[in-house]
């Protein structure tokens, strides 16, 4: 029997999809928290080997059916890409195996929907990648914008850019809108507090494979928000940027770390008093990057406790797949509009 101070019990996790990001991002911060890799799946042996020994899992599999029937897992995280997350994470829950999937969650909001049922039916956790939620710039955000002291956001402006390169492979841009363009479309609702009810977007692309997209979205509220999206930036840059205004205030995000709250100062020049008040300057936030701390700013580390939360029964704002899905159907909503030029309701 647990007694309250005793650690959470590790949870046994099955994983599928030993590649980069799974490799460099994910598997590093899960094992920080009170989960074991208890059984790993690739179909590139290779992969799976390096990564099993990284983290000395002797349970190897390169069929993902296999890795489900693994014995006293508790739940299956998974880094793959959007057709494998729908359709393993459908035979996952079936087995009511709790999930972890990485964006995007299906290859269309119709195949996210079904995703959604099925955790739904199962009455088991399925919990998306939208990490954004959770870095430390965006969290502090949130926590402004959803304080009584903001009051209602009035709109949104932000930029959310990548390289050329990092979707060459895809020259109809698929890969960019499911793959990166998917984070905005959870994320701008998540900061102004409601669903995105119609979206509009221009296009420019000065050459093939150079994108441009301003992208206005709508909300019952009235609340406006334009976002500026696009593969023509070096990702040596960097190239996330958001920013919300109420009345008398607004709250900037610059680079996932670093927050700047406005509010309402007078002006300072003909005051031989002025100092910096703080009920009325700007507050501003960055963390301290030599502390010998083992942070994770970018949000992996936080929306996998939020996961395990979940795994535990444990109350979690975890992003779930009806976030998913609602997040997929602004996108479809996005392309579509990208294409007619006109407004496209979600
Ligand atoms: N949230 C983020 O910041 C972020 C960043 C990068 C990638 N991602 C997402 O993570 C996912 C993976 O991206 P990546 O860059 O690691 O890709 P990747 O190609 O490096 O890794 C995918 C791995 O899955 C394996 N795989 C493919 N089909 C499989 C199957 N049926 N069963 C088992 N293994 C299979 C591949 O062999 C490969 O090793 C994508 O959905 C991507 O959008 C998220």
């Amino acid at each position: 029997m647990l007694r309250p101070d005793d650690p959470p019990p590790m949870i046994r996790i099955g994983w599928i999809g030993c590649g980069t990001h799974a490799g460099e991002m994910l598997l590093p911060q899960l094992v920080r928290l009170d989960a074991r890799l208890e059984a790993l799946c690739d179909l590139d042996a290779g992969r799976l080997g390096r990564i099993a020994d990284r983290y000395g899992v002797g349970a190897r599999y390169t069929d993902p059916a296999a890795l489900l029937a693994h014995p006293g897992l508790d739940a299956i995280g998974m880094a793959v890409g959007p057709a494998q997350h729908a359709a393993l994470a459908t035979d996952a829950l079936a087995r009511g195996l709790p999930m972890f999937i990485e964006k995007p969650p299906a290859p269309t909001a119709a195949d996210a929907a079904q995703l959604a049922e099925a955790a739904h039916r199962a009455g088991r956790p399925c919990v998306v990648g939208f990490m954004k939620r959770y870095s430390t710039a965006n969290r502090i955000a949130g926590n402004i914008l959803r304080s009584a002291a903001f009051g209602p956001c009035v709109s949104l402006l932000g930029e959310y850019m990548t390289a050329p390169s990092y979707f060459a492979g895809d020259p109809d841009y698929s890969g960019f809108y499911l793959h990166h363009c998917v984070h905005a479309m959870d994320l701008v609702p998540w900061l102004l507090g409601e669903p995105v009810v119609s979206v509009q977007a221009r296009r420019f692309e000065p050459v093939p494979g150079k994108l441009s997209l301003h992208v206005a979205f709508g909300f019952a509220s009235g609340a406006l928000a334009t976002v500026v999206l696009g593969t023509h930036q070096s990702r040596g840059t960097p190239m996330e940027w958001w920013q919300v205004m109420g009345d008398h205030q607004r709250v900037e995000i610059r680079n996932v770390h670093e927050v700047r709250h406005y509010r309402a100062p007078g002006f300072k020049a003909g005051d031989p008093a002025a100092t910096l008040d703080p009920a009325q300057d700007a507050l501003t936030w960055e963390p301290n990057l030599t502390a010998a701390a083992n942070e994770d700013h970018k949000g992996y580390h936080a929306l996998l406790a939020a996961f395990l939360a979940r795994v535990r029964g444990e109350a979690s704002d975890a992003p779930d797949i009806a976030d998913g899905a609602r997040a997929m159907r602004v996108l479809e909503a996005m392309v579509r509009s990208a294409e007619s030029g006109g407004t496209e309701s979600v």
